[in-house]
């Protein structure tokens, strides 16, 4: 545990993005709910790796190879301690959420969810967590169901609760919202999942770099979340399932590293977490994804959740002043994510002239195309922060907001 409250200002120079000009204008990168920007740390990890200490994992003896695979095993062991999962083997590494999600429902699904049984979602979901489920019930004959949100954007505990059955075998709910910032009641949902006796997956991706974790508290049955939304590389994602479950699943590939022995009559397959790790894993990518984990445990998630709540709500209340601003999400319980528009202006106008001006925004549908439909709406602006954000740049930015809403009325 960090000891002292880090200095956020001084840390914006761990990360050699944050000093970039976009258009000679200083960058402001408020974008980080798409993917955030890299400390050095995590950089300099992966050249180290092909610079000084390049070989495969798991395959040889020879000295190179020892050190990759204790390499990758320490960062399992620490990914694990991130979650507060009860062991190393419950991680499972993937290429992203939308692996992570894709391994499930095609495991879980093949084992566990037949013709007429049913998968429950919310109507917040991103794209991610709603295809892969869509693919698993038209191939298993199961239907798909939708919890709805109110117009906070905070989802229908009521309605949920109600379309839960003994039918429901899998619920799969985002964490935090990335089109609305809401976040939700993760250990209700799980418990009210549970006593009627479905399993929960839960997206991770908006929640796992703002705000500490504890899978076994929240008694999620899947975690699942992205390396590079949490400063770490792309190519690397995380499936945290519990033991007794992955060990039930199939396998979701198979190739190289994921047996124990194969003849052309029978394969056995490896025990966790290989199983699920088929070929020559992303090596470079786990060491990243290990240096940003440790990157962010100096800085404390607590440390890092109280900074961006008061980004939010210094966000918020600034925004709230600009004329002619509607806020899309205003649930109770946010995480560090704005969505908004301005009334005659249509988003991708708006991204495109805070862009000239160094902002940089997330216009569009956000891959959430149910959430702007609800709202009956083409997209929004979306500002996300990251630790390296400050209040200084939210003063900025409302300048420069209300000069474009001027030019464009
Ligand atoms: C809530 C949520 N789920 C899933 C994803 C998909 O993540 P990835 O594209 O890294 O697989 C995202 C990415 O924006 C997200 O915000």
């Amino acid at each position: 545990m960090p000891s002292m409250k880090p200095d956020f200002m001084q840390l914006r120079n761990d990360f050699p993005m944050i000093s970039k000009t976009m258009h000679d204008k200083p960058l402001v990168y408020f974008d980080s709910g798409a993917t955030a920007q890299k400390p050095q740390v995590v950089i300099d990890k992966i050249a180290d790796f092909y610079t000084n200490h390049y070989g495969t994992v798991h395959r040889a003896v020879y000295e190179l190879a020892v050190y990759s695979t204790e390499e990758y095993q320490r960062v399992r062991q620490e990914v694990a301690t991130f979650l507060h999962a009860a062991k190393p083997e419950e991680i499972i590494f993937t290429r992203g959420t939308t692996e992570s999600i894709n391994l499930v429902a095609y495991s879980f699904g093949k084992c566990f969810v037949h013709p007429g049984d049913e998968i429950l979602i919310t109507e917040m979901e991103h794209h991610s967590n709603i295809v892969p489920w869509q693919i698993l019930c038209e191939d298993r004959g199961a239907i798909l169901k939708v919890a709805p949100f109110n117009e906070k954007g905070e989802l229908d505990l009521e309605a949920f609760a109600k379309l839960l059955s003994e039918k429901t075998k899998l619920v799969a709910v985002t964490h935090v919202s990335n089109a609305l910032g809401t976040v939700n009641p993760i250990k209700e949902i799980v418990m009210l999942a549970h006593s009627a006796g479905a399993k929960v997956l839960v997206d991770g991706a908006q929640a796992a770099p703002h705000l500490a974790v504890d899978v076994q508290d929240l008694d999620a049955d899947f975690y699942v979340f992205s390396g590079h939304k949490l400063y770490g590389p792309t190519g690397i994602g995380i499936l945290y399932g519990k033991e007794e479950l992955l060990n039930a699943m199939p396998p979701y590939q198979g190739g190289g590293d994921m047996i124990e022995s194969v003849t052309f009559d029978k394969t056995e397959y490896s025990a966790l977490p290989m199983k699920f790790e088929a070929g020559t894993p992303m090596i470079a990518e786990v060491f990243g994804i290990g240096a940003a984990v440790a990157y962010l445990n100096r800085i404390g998630m607590e440390n890092i959740y109280h900074h961006e709540q008061d980004l939010l709500t210094y966000f918020t209340t600034n925004l709230q002043q600009v004329e002619d601003v509607r806020i899309i999400g205003t649930a109770s319980d946010k995480g560090a994510i704005v969505s908004f528009l301005v009334d005659g202006i249509h988003p991708l106008d708006m991204g495109t002239m805070l862009d000239l001006r160094g902002f940089a925004l997330r216009t569009g549908h956000h891959c959430a195309q149910p959430v702007m439909r609800h709202f009956n709406i083409p997209g929004t602006v979306r500002a996300s922060f990251g630790i390296y954000n400050h209040r200084g740049e939210i003063d900025s930015f409302i300048i420069n907001l209300r000069e474009v809403i001027k030019l464009l009325k």
